[in-house]
């Protein structure tokens, strides 16, 4: 056994000290190492001679040799005339361009995202940001959703079996409640981030998206400045061709509240599939704080008042970019990730 170790390690010598540096030379070592009748196939052969307690270890000393002359011809190639370049002298043309590196771009959520929060900053808002593992307190009871409250419902929640107070937030208005507990009034926010709804996956639903909400509390905020602020967004998010009306609606935190639609821009509001030929499409939830969400954060509500609203960054984002299915998002299919690039 140490014979054929040390007859491997002369081998490795004669091999790294073996002239190589043109092509011809390079075939030369090929056939002469690598080749079917060359030095590898040949003492691989000599396996048969050894002594069968010793084979394991030379077995795998050998596949080592083998391995290291693959490698050595490599890098050999790489100097000394690889296929295709010159006969002699070094084998890569260094004056050719390196080899372009992909710079990625920003994911379209992120696009938007980043619009989103601008857009607010440059209304006063600034971005506040909360854990996405929530309590029950935080995600609901603060909300004016008390336990069995039927409004608990609409949002279909992922609970942590570990401990039931614990779940998957399935709003952003959780960080409001957080921002509002620590009470540095004036309050003007927006909470971008991700959350979760145990909802069957469909072009128009996932079990996770991501949202932007926002709250203004300070003395004699009013509906007024509610609507003046969204219709804002929409305009520099959509420009000034697009129409913008609110119904009334209901959620527990609110009161008023509303819920914001856009003309549609696919049809420009003749109506179509994706508007259901009303030519309106949802766009967001809002309302005035409601005085018991305030009291439950230790704000007088007689003193002051606020309003909060919630969208979907997704939602947004097909009506922005025409997407019709909210599964793209999240497959990581470059050729839909790449149609977005230009816009870092
Ligand atoms: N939290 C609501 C939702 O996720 C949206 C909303 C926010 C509605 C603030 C009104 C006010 O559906």
């Amino acid at each position: 056994m140490q014979q054929l170790i040390d007859q491997i390690n002369k081998y490795r010598q004669e091999i790294q000290s073996e002239p190589v540096s043109n092509a011809a030379e390079l075939e030369q070592f090929r056939i002469k190492y690598l080749g079917s009748k060359g030095l590898v196939k040949t003492i691989m052969g000599e396996m048969k001679h050894i002594a069968p307690e010793n084979r394991k270890d030379a077995g795998q000393l050998l596949n080592d040799f083998k391995l290291f002359v693959e490698t050595h011809f490599e890098e050999l190639k790489l100097t000394a005339g690889g296929p295709g370049l010159s006969q002699s002298g070094p084998a890569y043309d260094t004056g050719l361009p390196g080899l372009p590196l992909p710079l990625g771009g920003r994911h379209p959520i992120s696009i938007v995202r980043n619009r989103m929060i601008s857009i607010f900053q440059r209304l006063g808002f600034s971005v506040a940001e909360g854990p996405e593992i929530e309590d029950d307190w935080h995600n609901f009871t603060a909300l004016n959703l008390p336990e069995d409250h039927p409004a608990r419902d609409m949002q279909d929640t992922f609970y942590i079996s570990k401990n039931p107070d614990w779940l998957l937030r399935t709003h952003s208005s959780s960080v409001q409640i957080r921002e509002m507990e620590k009470r540095e009034l004036p309050l003007r926010i927006i909470c971008p981030g991700r959350v979760y709804r145990n909802e069957t996956i469909s072009a128009r639903a996932h079990c996770f998206f991501h949202q932007v909400e926002g709250l203004y509390i300070a003395e004699d905020v009013s509906f007024a400045d509610l609507k003046q602020t969204l219709y804002f967004f929409v305009k520099e998010m959509f420009g000034n061709d697009v129409n913008v009306r609110f119904r009334p609606s209901y959620f527990p935190f609110t009161e008023p509240s509303a819920e914001m639609d856009i003309s549609c821009l696919i049809c420009g509001g003749n109506g179509c599939s994706v508007c259901k030929r009303t030519g309106w499409v949802e766009i967001l939830g809002c309302g005035m704080v409601h005085p018991q969400v305030l009291e439950n954060c230790g704000i007088d509500s007689n003193r002051y008042t606020g309003f909060a609203f919630g969208m979907g960054i997704e939602r947004i984002t097909m009506l922005k970019y025409q997407v019709k299915d909210l599964r793209l998002f999240s497959e990581n299919d470059l050729r839909f990730l790449k149609q977005f690039n230009q816009e870092v």
